[in-house]
């Protein structure tokens, strides 16, 4: 049984279609992956799951049970932990008061201030900075602290690493495989291979609302021109 379930999902905006019969699912603890270009699809597809956009027709399935019509506020308390894009950090708060808020929304669970910091030191050294005083990469790392803290089972994340410099991207990857190694499921959305071939054992791959390709990594790279080439990376 997988944890999550998203099964012929067609989502529109007024009347243009942005999805077209998506099905993906995210096994428990795995990391997977999604990659599309500009304006494929990812972050409707990330935003259905949440329940922010909603399913003209399809199903989604949470923990073996039909969450087609829970909210998002549901879903989040069901565990599912989503980081935007744009990441929503509040500016005029610091990184401290930014991270507390999110104690008071979560579950419970292993996840705590003071384990955040431990994974994102940075933070720990910013921790009276004001949000919008943070770099790309703070921002980005209180983002998905945030989203920890609501202890989540499955964590969303909306191209974590864009417009970051490498080391700081370095750091965020290993980030991702420490929290995924204490059992949280990671679907990570990202515009090339780059930071998924590290990561994830199995991809899909998303153009113009429609799935192009899935499997595992392994089979991916021994034809990743020619799949590639269904997405035109
Ligand atoms: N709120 C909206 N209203 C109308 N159309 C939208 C809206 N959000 C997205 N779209 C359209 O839906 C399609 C998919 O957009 P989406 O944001 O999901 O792409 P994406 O893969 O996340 O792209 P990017 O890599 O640029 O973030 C695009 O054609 C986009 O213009
Ligand atoms: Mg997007």
């Amino acid at each position: 049984m997988s944890l999550l379930e998203m099964q012929n999902c067609d989502v529109f905006y007024g009347k243009a279609q942005a999805l077209h019969d998506v099905s993906i699912s995210v096994e428990e603890g795995e990391i997977v992956s999604l990659i599309g270009r500009n304006g494929a699809g990812k972050s409707t597809l990330l935003k259905a799951i949440m329940g922010l956009n909603p399913i003209a027709s399809g199903k989604r399935m949470y923990d073996g049970r039909d969450a087609t019509r829970l909210s998002t506020e549901m879903l989040g308390r069901s565990g599912i932990a989503y980081v935007p894009e744009d990441r929503r950090i509040f500016a005029t708060l610091n990184v401290d008061e930014n991270l507390r808020i999110a104690t008071v929304m979560g579950r419970e669970g292993a996840w705590n201030l003071e384990r955040v910091y431990d994974l994102f030191p940075r933070l720990k050294e910013r921790m009276t900075s004001r949000g919008d005083t943070l770099s790309g990469g703070e921002q980005q790392m209180l983002a998905v602290g945030r989203g920890l803290l609501t202890n989540p089972e499955l964590l969303l994340l909306d191209e974590p690493t864009e417009g970051l410099a490498p080391l700081v991207v370095e750091d965020l990857i290993k980030a991702m495989a420490l929290i995924n190694a204490e059992g949280v499921a990671i679907l990570l959305v990202e515009q090339n291979l780059k930071v998924p071939l590290k990561l994830a054992k199995r991809q899909y791959l998303i153009d113009n609302g429609h799935i192009r390709w899935s499997g595992k990594t392994e089979d991916l790279l021994a034809e990743r021109e020619k799949i590639e080439g269904l997405i035109s990376l």
